[in-house]
Parts: C-alpha cells; structure tokens; sequence
C-alpha cells in the first residue's frame, strides 16, 4: 500500500513537472482570474469605450486583442518583469507612471502569456508588413506627420527623443506585431473607437501606414 502511494506520488509530480514545463492558457485565465488582473483590464471585445471620458479614465489597458497586440516571448517577459510602456499615467499629460505593476512569477507568467495570446480580434492579416529600415516611414514618423510629438523612440544616436502622450515605441519591434501595427492605424474603431492619438485614415494611404508601421517595428532590433 505503502509503495503504492509513493509510486502515485512520484507520477504525481512527473505530471506536474510537464504541465509546469509547457505554458497552459486555461491554467493562464485561471490566474488572470485569481491575480485580480480582471479588476483592471478586460479580455472579451468589442471595446468598451464610447468617450474620451471612459479611455481616460480605464484602469489598465484592453486586452481582448493581445494575441494580436504582442509578440509572445515580449509578454511572458514583461508579466514578470513589468517595466512602464506609457510615460504618463495612461494618457494623462500630468501624472506620471508610478511603474508598480503587479508582477507574476515565471511559471504564471508562461501560462498568462499563453492565455492572453489566444485572444485576437479576427480583423489582423498576418503577414503583410515587412519590417526594415523603412526611410518613408521615418519620413513619415519624424516629418511628415506629428507621431514623435507623442512618442518616445530611439533617434540615430541612440538618444531616447520624441513625446510623452503616447506608450513610448522605444524597442516596440520587441513588443508589438508588425501587423497589428497596420492594422492599428487602419482601423482604430475597431481597437481605440475613442482615444488621444488622432486619426490618420484619409491623411496616409494605406502603403504609407505600412511604411510607418514597418518602421516603428523596427525599433529596437
Ligand atoms: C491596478 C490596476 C492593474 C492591475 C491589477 C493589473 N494591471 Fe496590467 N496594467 C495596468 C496599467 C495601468 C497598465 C499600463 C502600464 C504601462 O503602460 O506602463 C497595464 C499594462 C498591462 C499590460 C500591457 C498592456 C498594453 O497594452 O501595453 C499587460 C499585458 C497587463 N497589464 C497584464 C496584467 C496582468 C496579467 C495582471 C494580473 C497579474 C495585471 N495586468 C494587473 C493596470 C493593472
Ligand atoms: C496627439 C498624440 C499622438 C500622435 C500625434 C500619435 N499618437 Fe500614437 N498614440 C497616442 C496615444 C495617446 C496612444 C495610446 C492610446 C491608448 O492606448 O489608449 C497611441 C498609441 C499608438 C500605438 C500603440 C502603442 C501601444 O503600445 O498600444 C502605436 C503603434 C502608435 N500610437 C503609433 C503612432 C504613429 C505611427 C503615429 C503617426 C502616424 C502616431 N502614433 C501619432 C498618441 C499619439
């Protein structure tokens, strides 16, 4: 009886050492659940917000589109090990980020990536934007059109330049899907129906989104 116990105690814990080695999205909403993570971010589409009032006022960032946001090893990363993305305190232009974010530890954060992964809106094409050193989209980030004002990115030198109102885009390449990118640009009401990032649909064609984006996911790589 005795040995019978050990020998389910010891595949007890081989099973356990499988699940822990391999990331588990259900295991990952279970904890998004259990974390409290729900308190201040949503993970079921459409967007919610219907004023400025609401996208100003939102605890964390939507992520019902996540799997289509980040690039996975970014997040399980980041889930562990949050550093701020957004300068000031969401769009806030005085408060700034007080960079507390609630950290998980690496298995968790695994599993929470893997979860968070799963959810995409069905509106991003894949493999559209090629991501290089694009010269119209930095034309059109640094010139043409007012992005540096409101975003922190990576200048020649390696100088951290650019606005404060955004998420800063420094090593967005690491962070975001080029194509989610695009996608971004091309429908923001489907991703930010309201939001403090004005609207370029109708001021860039959509060669010149995809020069942009291309661009921005090539900070940092
Ligand atoms: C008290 C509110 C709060 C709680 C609780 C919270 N978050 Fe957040 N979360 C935020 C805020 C605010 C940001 C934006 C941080 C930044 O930009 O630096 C954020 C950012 C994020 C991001 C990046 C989103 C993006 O679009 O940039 C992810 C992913 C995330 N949180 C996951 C989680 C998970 C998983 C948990 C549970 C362990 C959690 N959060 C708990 C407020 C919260
Ligand atoms: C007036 C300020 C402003 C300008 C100009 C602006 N943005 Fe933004 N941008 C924002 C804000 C604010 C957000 C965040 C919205 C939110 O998460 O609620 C944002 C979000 C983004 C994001 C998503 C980042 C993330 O982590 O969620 C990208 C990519 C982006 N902007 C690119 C651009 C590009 C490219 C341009 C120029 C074509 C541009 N922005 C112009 C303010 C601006």
């Amino acid at each position: 009886m005795k040995r019978k116990l050990t020998l389910l105690a010891s595949a007890a814990c081989l099973m356990t050492a499988a699940t822990a080695s391999k990331a588990d999205p259900s295991a990952g909403q279970a904890t998004f659940e259990a974390q409290d993570c729900v308190a201040c971010h949503y993970t079921e589409g459409p967007a919610r917000e219907t004023t400025i009032e609401d996208q100003l006022a939102k605890t964390g960032p939507e992520l019902w589109y996540a799997g289509d946001k980040f690039v996975a090893e970014w997040l399980t990363a980041w889930l562990a090990d949050p550093q701020p993305i957004r300068p000031m305190q969401f769009n806030s232009l005085t408060d700034e980020n007080p960079g507390d974010h609630p950290a998980l530890d690496a298995g968790d954060a695994a599993d929470v990536s893997e979860f968070l992964m799963t959810l995409t809106s069905g509106v991003v094409e894949e493999g559209v934007v090629r991501v290089k050193k694009n010269a119209k989209g930095r034309q059109i980030f640094t010139k043409k059109m007012p992005c540096s004002g409101c975003h922190q990115y990576e200048g020649r030198g390696g100088d951290i330049m650019g606005g404060r109102t955004g998420p800063s885009l420094v090593d967005a390449g690491a962070r975001l899907n080029p194509d989610w990118i695009l996608a971004y640009l091309q429908q923001p009401e489907t991703f930010k129906p309201v939001k403090m990032m004005p609207v370029f649909v109708g001021l860039l064609s959509d060669k010149d989104m995809a020069n942009v984006a291309s661009y921005v996911a090539n900070f940092g790589r």
